[in-house]
């Protein structure tokens, strides 16, 4: 604290217990002070085949053998990484590789204001895109606030947060309102296809037809933000699993299994606009943009979840806990909600349905807090902050999972009394 302001390096670190993690490996990692945790917390996302993974320290131990930055022309591991991911993305033709979900999504947003001539945004209430003044607005917001923007920041410009709309998840007619009242001036329309920030609220498919269908009658380009649900939930992201393709699509977190790469990819006469190209007008660069330890990582990361049993694993583990999960409240008489896709879970301490971000202020957060601060003091890491998600990987083990249901149980039986 004396020489970082507050202690970390990331505002949502900040919880208690205030730990100082060590060592990490596997499904596991481990506090300075020796104690050893269970981790569904997974950094908020990247390490989807479990930490420190040695097919991924190898390569990337392979690569730093070879070079460092060089920062001219392109080496093979970019070229590849591209490859790969073009061929996995469906609205992928063309793609480039920067460091952070933030600044692909900055990005997809410029680029967006440059192809339509247009200075408007549209991005929905519960959703989190990165922490640049178009879109760091409206993610969990007080009920007081509700309606109105939200900016996560002081500091941000006021002109800029004006330009961007703020409409709910799933709500189809909001968005076909606000398009009606700004004729031919929304450059995009962003979202995160399965809101993760939030937990887990569900799209309705005919919310993202709708979307795609919208997006295209007034020629605005439809970003997925799949930095969480990229690599994740499949190797083409939630796009291949809802045949929804939009046409900008941003990545990072699963995509290198813990080290920082992201990337951007999308249709081929959008990306050729960047001026990586001769020609191109909108600027893309970055000192440390393919940086071969970020595409060394990722491309160990992509061949482990190119194997068809990762994902069928990932999957049967999430139903196994999710169904534990409901199990245990149904049994216990508690009003919950078991939320999840694949490998991210969570239960919310509320009655469903659940449908956009207005439904999950009827969650107790304070009991959704206390529930996992005493997880965590059973050495089961969930974040003990309200709504947020747990991640599964490939080395937690079903043991693992019957460990953290008995956990769960007991906890709850606690709580109740
Ligand atoms: C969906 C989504 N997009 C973008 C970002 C920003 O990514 P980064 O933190 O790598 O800048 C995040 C980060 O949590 C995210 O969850």
């Amino acid at each position: 604290m004396e020489f970082i302001p507050g202690g970390v390096n990331s505002s949502l670190r900040a919880v208690e217990p205030r730990l100082v993690p060590v060592r990490a490996e596997g499904a596991y990692f481990y506090d300075m002070d020796g104690t050893r945790y269970l981790d569904y917390h997974g950094a908020f996302g990247p390490p989807i085949l479990g930490h420190s993974h040695p097919a991924v320290t190898k390569r990337v131990k392979a690569a730093i053998e070879e070079t460092d930055q060089v920062g001219v022309g392109i080496g093979p591991l970019e070229i590849e990484l591209a490859r790969k991911i073009v061929q996995h993305i469906p609205s992928g033709d063309k793609a480039l590789l920067c460091n952070s979900g933030s600044e692909a999504t900055y990005h997809a947003i410029r680029l967006s204001r440059a192809v339509t001539g247009r200075s408007k945004v549209i991005k929905f209430q519960g959703c989190y895109h990165g922490f640049h003044d178009a879109l760091a607005m409206n993610v969990i917001t007080p009920k007081e606030k509700l309606g109105q923007r939200d900016p996560l920041s002081a500091g941000s410009h006021s002109a800029v947060l004006a330009d961007t709309f703020v409409c709910e998840f799933n709500n189809l007619d909001e968005v076909t309102q606000v398009f009606e009242k700004n004729p031919e001036q929304i450059a995009a329309v962003i979202l995160e296809p399965i809101p993760h920030n939030i937990g887990c609220v569900m799209p309705r498919q005919e919310f993202l037809e709708g979307l795609r269908a919208l997006t295209q009658k007034h020629g605005t380009i439809l970003i997925f933000d799949e930095v969480i649900t990229g690599f994740r939930h499949s190797l083409g992201g939630y796009q291949k699993i809802c045949g929804v393709t939009p046409d900008l699509t941003t990545l990072g977190k699963a995509i290198a299994n813990g080290y920082p790469i992201a990337a951007l990819a999308g249709r081929r006469d959008l990306m050729d606009r960047f001026n990586t190209r001769t020609g191109g007008d909108v600027f893309w660069a970055g000192t440390f943009n393919g940086h071969p330890v970020g595409a060394a990582a990722a491309l160990a990361t992509i061949e482990v979840l190119e194997k068809p049993e990762s994902h069928q694993y990932l999957f049967q583990l999430g139903d196994r806990m999710r169904a534990g999960l409901r199990e245990i409240t149904s049994r216990r008489g508690l009003t919950a909600e078991v939320a999840g896709f694949g490998s991210v879970f969570l239960t919310y301490f509320m009655e469903g349905p659940i449908r956009s971000f207005t439904d999950l202020y009827r969650n107790d957060a304070a009991f959704f807090i206390e529930y996992r601060r005493r997880l965590v003091s059973r050495g089961i890491f969930k974040l003990p902050m309200n709504l947020k998600r747990n991640h599964l990987s490939l080395s937690h083990t079903q043991a693992d999972v019957d460990r953290t249901l008995e956990a769960c149980d007991a906890v709850i039986g606690e709580l109740k009394k």
